[in-house]
């Protein structure tokens, strides 16, 4: 079954063909950062402009790559929600567009079940369920349980800012630009993780499974500036990379403790990342420890496919076998949390 992937849900306009859910024969991203890095974040307004300005090359070169024919399609995926509402509705219209000039079946993605099943993309086995999955990206931070491709049921997530938005916020702190995450994580391989001894937010408390990384945020503005002081106008390289070290800690530390607390009070056995963060290196290192120590498995998605990407898309091959079709009316539904 070939399948073409349309993933809109934020900032990066892509694509992918993915055969029988598994063989990728192109994935296509075209990254949006030039045109919000001065604003040190997504603009929404732009990103919607840019997928209009995109998509239809996006779509074409995925074609190009694989070797394709749009007659050789045998459906459309596309992510429905949650993101952006202007940039969901650019991909929903071209995939309805598509389905219905080429009168293929139309297929809709959770963005977040996307990322949760992109962990398994590359494995030959398909997951058993059910099992439990962290999803950490810009948007969301959450557990959940994943008792069938398309029923995940959320145990616990984020207070205030996501795990990826921490990263962000931080990052600019630090006086880098967006995405932070990657520079973060580049700055700490040169720091120290115990130059600082950053907030856990609710780390020991067993009843809550929540997540809290505003105070964080707040605690490394406070370290390089007291509150009511202006913050130096450039740190230190060595103090960068301290303060990056120690914060991507706190922040791995609290993702491994509260997975831990998630297997332990559930039962089960397997744990899936998936989302932007899942990209972090240490994130996997600390992981890879912890699942060795405790006799948990682990599948943590390919490092290109834990950002967005459209190969997420290839999960629809199991809603095409259950027969999860979409009308051509299909829309939006950019506050998703299923
Ligand atoms: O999944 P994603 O591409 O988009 C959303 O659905 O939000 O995640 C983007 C987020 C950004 O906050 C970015 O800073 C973070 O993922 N990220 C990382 C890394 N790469 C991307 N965070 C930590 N370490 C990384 N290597
Ligand atoms: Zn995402």
């Amino acid at each position: 079954m070939l399948l073409l992937g349309i993933e809109t849900s934020c900032d990066d306009t892509a694509t992918a063909l993915v055969r029988d859910g598994r063989d990728v024969l192109a994935s296509v991203s075209t990254n949006q950062d030039a045109f919000h890095a001065k604003y040190g974040g997504i603009v929404p307004e732009i990103a919607s402009r840019q997928h209009v300005a995109l998509l239809s090359a996006a779509i074409e070169d995925a074609l190009g790559r694989a070797g394709a024919r749009f007659a050789e399609l045998d459906g459309i995926a596309v992510t429905y929600g949650p993101g952006l509402i202007g940039s969901l509705v650019v991909g929903v219209a071209a995939a309805k567009a598509l389905a219905f000039a080429l009168d293929k079946p139309l297929f809709a993605i959770n963005h977040l079940h996307g990322h949760v099943f992109a962990a398994f993309l590359d494995r030959a086995e398909p997951p058993s369920f059910p099992f439990l999955a962290l999803l950490v990206s810009g948007g969301h931070s959450q557990v959940v349980a994943v008792d069938s491709p398309a029923r995940m049921t959320v145990l616990g997530r984020t207070r205030d800012d996501a795990a990826g938005e921490a990263y962000d916020k931080t990052a600019r702190l630090l006086g880098f630009g967006y995405p932070g995450g990657p520079a973060i994580e580049q700055a700490a391989r040169a720091g120290n993780a115990q130059a600082f001894r950053f907030p856990r937010s609710f780390i020991h408390d067993r009843q809550r499974l929540a997540f809290s990384f505003s105070g964080l945020k707040t605690a490394v503005r406070y370290t390089i500036a007291p509150p009511g002081l202006e913050p130096p106008e450039r740190l230190a390289p060595e103090l960068v990379a301290d303060l990056a070290a120690s914060f991507q800690e706190a922040v791995v530390d609290v993702l491994v403790g509260k997975c831990r607390h998630a297997l332990e009070s559930t039962g089960l056995s397997v744990l899936a990342i998936g989302g932007g963060v899942a990209a972090n290196a240490r994130l996997a290192e600390r992981f890879q420890q912890a699942a060795q120590q405790h006799a948990f498995r682990l599948y943590i998605a390919p490092r290109q496919l834990c950002t967005d990407n459209a190969v997420m898309g290839a999960i629809a091959v199991e809603r095409w076998r259950a027969g999860l079709i979409e009308a051509l009316d299909l829309d939006v539904t950019p506050g998703l949390v299923r």
